[in-house]
């Protein structure tokens, strides 16, 4: 380089050009990882989100991009991206582009013509095992065991969802039902199973649940996915009690770790704050082998909090409200297990 100074400062100028226009427009990857990654992973496989990868994208409009990151899929985890900017929307959509190396593929937003009478008769043969019946893919027969094979991380979308179908076209989930997601196991129902009559039928069933859509449920004070309690002890005096009591109960105790994003990120990160992770490994491979994800929320934490005016707050998972999150019934004895567990934990740290 030395021998070429010309070179070196043409390379100079190319830097500062680009950190330049990094520093103008939002950057897709660093958003992405904040926002989205803790559910879609990093890479896009998926995890308690679905996955993006590339074959998906190539099927789904940008427009369905940006709706679904605004909309969110509410009640079904994926929240509603409400404060981002439009140059941040645009970022990610474009990051996601770019990862990917896919267009949009410039569907239509036309409504497709089906008898939507006809379309329940193949969604009840079809769909219903998987989607449920009222489409939200949770429901008798929709567990782990009916709709996918235990080792597999996805579930089968709520395609009743005011976010999905507030975002997707018609031709979009003609496409989904014609080519199937066979990555995740969503099958292909156009290589003879349907005719394009009935997908188009099934695409008007579908379109039709936009019309039944009841108010989402209330939510009571009990239904946050953290529950607070107030400790009458001091910072450190809570924390050596709440591990006495854990080991107590048999629990292996993991290093201490600060706060993390996750269930209890709503607390400013300026207080001390720090979580204690357990576990009783009978239960934490007993939930792991029914649903892998969990791996994701790990339900084993206490996190003990001091506000500024030195009272103390142990945050504990509303196992409850969490398990909502995943369509699984058998995981409900065990998160009832668990609960109970904390229940008494708390009551000893507390007394
Ligand atoms: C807290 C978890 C969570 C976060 C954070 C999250 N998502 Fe999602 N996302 C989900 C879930 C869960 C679904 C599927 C909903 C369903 O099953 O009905 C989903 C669905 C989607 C879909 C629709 C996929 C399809 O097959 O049609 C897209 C696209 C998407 N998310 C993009 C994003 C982007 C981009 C971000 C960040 C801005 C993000 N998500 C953040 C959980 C999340
Ligand atoms: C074996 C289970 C299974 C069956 C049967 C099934 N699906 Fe799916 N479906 C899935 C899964 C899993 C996904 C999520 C796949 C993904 O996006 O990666 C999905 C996704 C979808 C989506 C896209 C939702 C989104 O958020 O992007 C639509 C639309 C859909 N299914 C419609 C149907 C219809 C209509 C039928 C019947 C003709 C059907 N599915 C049958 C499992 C199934």
């Amino acid at each position: 380089m030395q021998k070429f100074p010309l070179l070196r400062r043409l390379c100079a100028l190319l830097l500062a050009f680009a950190a330049a226009q990094a520093a103008a427009a939002p950057d897709g990857l660093e958003l992405y990882i904040a926002h989205c990654s803790a559910c879609h992973r990093v890479e896009g496989q998926g995890g308690i989100g679905l996955p993006l990868p590339a074959e998906k994208l190539a099927e789904v409009t940008d427009d369905y991009l940006h709706k679904t990151i605004r909309l969110g899929r509410p009640g079904r985890v994926m929240p509603a991206f409400e404060r981002l900017s439009d140059a941040q929307v645009d970022a990610i959509v474009r990051f996601l582009r770019e990862r990917t190396e896919t267009k949009d593929p410039g569907f239509d937003n036309d409504q497709v013509v089906g008898d939507a009478a006809h379309g329940e008769l193949v969604y009840n043969e079809h769909c219903i095992k998987c989607h449920a019946a009222d489409g939200t893919g949770e429901g008798e027969g929709t567990g782990v065991t009916q709709s996918r094979e235990r080792s597999f991380l996805v579930m089968p979308a709520s395609i009743s969802n005011s976010g999905f179908l507030g975002s997707a076209s018609d031709r979009m989930i003609h496409t989904v039902v014609e080519h199937g997601r066979r990555w995740s196991g969503m099958p292909a129902f156009g290589d003879g199973k349907l005719s394009d009559g009935d997908i188009n039928d099934v695409v008007a069933y579908v379109r039709s649940f936009e019309q039944r859509q009841s108010a989402p449920e209330a939510i009571g004070p009990d239904e946050r996915p953290t529950h607070i309690y107030e400790s009458p002890h001091d910072f450190e005096t809570t924390i050596a009690n709440i591990k006495t009591a854990l080991t107590g109960a048999n629990f292996r105790i993991f290093p201490d770790r600060f706060v993390e994003q996750g269930v209890t990120d709503e607390f400013s990160v300026n207080q001390r704050q720090v979580g204690i992770r357990f576990c009783n490994f009978n239960v934490l491979y007993g939930m792991l082998k029914i649903e892998p994800r969990l791996g994701i929320v790990l339900p084993c934490r206490i996190t003990v909090m001091e506000r500024p005016d030195g009272t103390v707050i142990m945050a504990i998972p509303n196992l409850r409200v969490v398990s909502r999150w995943f369509n699984n019934d058998e995981l409900v004895g065990l998160w009832d297990q668990m609960e109970e567990t904390f229940t008494e934990i708390i009551d000893e740290v507390t007394l």
